[in-house]
């Protein structure tokens, strides 16, 4: 629990920092999974920090996306490929061939063959290095919405109302939100080697207090976090303030 989220944020980025030069040394690509939404945003900045001013570099980084909408085209403002250009890719030195986000624009039945190519790449790869994580309102990882199986995989799903309700004004409205997601699954997160989920002030409290705490249940996915020795939870005061 760290005073601040700007503190939080920068101690997770030194954090991915010190993980891709210490790869680096050694001759290795490393391997990120990347979150979109509000939480992230601090560590990408730091991120950016840090190659414009530390010469931190992205050559040899590879990143798989969690997820995307469905429906979506890449370059929507809503997008997720928009977030992650505007929000780091831009700004950092990474290979636009080694990034990897969920395709919104594919064909309905050409989706699982897409999600099952995720999982072959992500794992010929020797798996995610590290996840970054927020937390939605619903407990979603991702977007595993509750009803999410522990080994479930990358795979088309149905949001929750109260997520399109959080999402509705980036889009004008709640009507506006696309009902479905490609996201990365339950069981596709746990296999990272480390797992970082952050979340910031007491509108995450509740919802915190619950994945640590609670009862495991996919009720509220983010309660199988509970079952990883890998997974660490970096919070603010706030979203700390629910927890016993
Ligand atoms: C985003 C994602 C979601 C968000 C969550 C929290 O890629 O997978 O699980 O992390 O909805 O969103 P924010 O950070 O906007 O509160």
């Amino acid at each position: 629990v760290y005073a601040d989220q700007k503190a939080a944020s920068l101690a997770v980025a030194a954090r991915i920092a010190a993980l891709i030069r210490g790869k680096q040394a050694l001759g290795q690509q490393t391997v990120l999974g990347l979150a979109t939404g509000v939480t992230p945003i601090g560590v990408y900045a730091e991120l950016i920090r840090l190659h414009r001013e530390e010469g931190l570099s992205f050559k040899d980084v590879i990143t798989f996306n969690l997820d995307e909408y469905y429906p979506m085209k890449p370059d929507a403002a809503q997008s997720y490929v928009t977030f992650m250009n505007e929000n780091l890719f831009d700004h950092i030195d990474i290979d636009k061939n080694l990034v990897h986000i969920p395709d919104g624009t594919l064909e309905q039945e050409d989706v699982a063959a897409f999600c099952l190519d995720y999982e072959r790449q992500l794992s010929e790869l020797g798996g995610l290095d590290l996840q970054l994580l927020g937390i939605g309102r619903t407990g979603h990882i991702g977007f595993n919405e509750p009803g999410s199986a522990p080994n479930s995989g990358t795979r088309l799903v149905t949001l929750d109302d109260l997520t399109r309700r959080d999402a509705s004004r980036d889009f004008g409205g709640k009507q506006n939100v696309p009902t479905k997601a490609i996201t990365m699954g339950v069981g596709t997160i746990f296999k990272a080697r480390e797992i970082i989920l952050m979340a910031w002030s007491a509108k995450k409290a509740s919802i915190i207090r619950k994945a640590v705490e609670g009862e495991i249940s996919g009720d509220v996915p983010a309660t199988f976090l509970q079952l990883s020795d890998h997974v660490e939870f970096v919070l603010d005061e706030g979203a700390a303030s629910g927890l016993t």
